[in-house]
C-alpha cells in the first residue's frame, strides 16, 4: 500500500469512533482530509463538527457537513486528528500544518482524542520532526533567543507562513524530547509563545496506526 492508501485505511477505521448524534472535533492535515472524506459517507449520523482550521472547515462544508463555532458548543464527544510524531505513550508532536493552537483547543474540549497515523509516525523518542511553536509576530526574535538559551535546539522561522490566528511559526530542529510534559510547560511559559506542538499534557487517548498488515490500536 502507498502512504496515501495507509492514511485512507486509518481514516476509514476511525469511523468506528464517531459517536452518533453528537458534535465531533476534526483535525487538520492530509490524514485528517482522508477522514473528512470518509466522514462524508456517514454525515447524517452526526449532529455536526468543530474544525481545527479554516482549511478543514472548508473541506467539511464542501461535503455538506455542518461546522459549529466552538463558542456555540459545550461538549465534543471525540476529536479525530493526525500527528507528525507519536511516542509509545501517545505524547505527540503536531503542527506540521501550522494548525497546532486550534488543534490543541479542540483536543482540550473533547472527551476522547483519537489520533490517526501511518506507522512512519511512531517513534521511540519525540524530536526528529521539528517542533512547531506558534508565536506572536513581534516576539519572534525574543522567543528564538529564549529557546536557544533555555531549551536548546535550533529554532527556524517557517517561511511565508501565517497561522489562522495571524501569528508566525518557529520550528525547533535538533531536539531530543525525553520529558515531553515538562518541555510543553517550559515552552508555553516563554512570553510571546501562543502554544507549542507538544501534545503531552493532553496527549491522545487512542492511536490508530496504519500498517501494511492492517490498522493497529495503540493505548498509552
Ligand atoms: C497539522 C497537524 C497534522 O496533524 C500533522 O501535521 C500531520 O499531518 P499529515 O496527516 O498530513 O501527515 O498537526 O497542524
Amino acid at each position: 500500500m502507498t502512504q496515501d492508501e495507509l492514511k485512507n485505511e486509518v481514516a476509514k477505521a476511525a469511523l468506528k469512533y464517531v459517536v452518533p448524534e453528537t458534535i465531533i472535533g476534526v483535525g487538520t492535515g492530509s490524514t485528517a482530509n482522508f477522514f473528512i472524506d470518509q466522514l462524508a459517507t456517514i454525515k447524517s449520523s452526526v449532529k455536526g463538527t468543530v474544525a481545527s482550521s479554516i482549511e478543514t472547515a472548508n473541506r467539511l462544508k464542501n461535503h455538506g457537513i455542518d461546522v459549529f463555532d466552538l463558542n456555540e458548543v459545550s461538549e465534543i464527544s471525540v476529536y479525530i486528528d493526525g500527528a507528525d510524531e507519536s511516542d509509545h505513550h501517545l505524547n505527540l508532536i503536531k503542527g506540521g500544518g501550522g494548525a497546532l493552537t486550534r488543534e490543541k483547543i479542540v483536543a482540550a474540549v473533547s472527551k476522547q482524542f483519537v489520533c490517526i497515523a501511518d506507522d512512519s509516525k511512531l517513534v521511540d523518542v519525540l524530536g526528529q520532526f521539528p517542533l512547531p511553536i506558534e508565536v506572536i509576530p513581534m516576539a519572534t526574535n525574543y522567543v528564538k533567543r529564549e529557546i536557544i538559551k533555555s531549551i536548546g535546539g535550533n529554532p527556524v522561522l517557517r517561511e511565508e507562513f501565517t497561522t489562522d490566528n495571524g501569528n508566525l511559526i518557529l520550528d525547533i530542529h535538533g531536539l531530543t524530547i525525553d520529558s515531553p510534559k515538562t518541555l510543553e510547560g517550559q515552552l508555553n511559559n516563554i512570553v510571546g509563545v501562543v502554544t507549542n506542538g507538544l501534545f503531552a499534557n493532553r496527549g491522545a487517548d487512542i492511536l490508530l496506526l496504519s500498517t501494511q498488515n492492517g490498522v493497529n490500536m495503540v493505548k498509552p
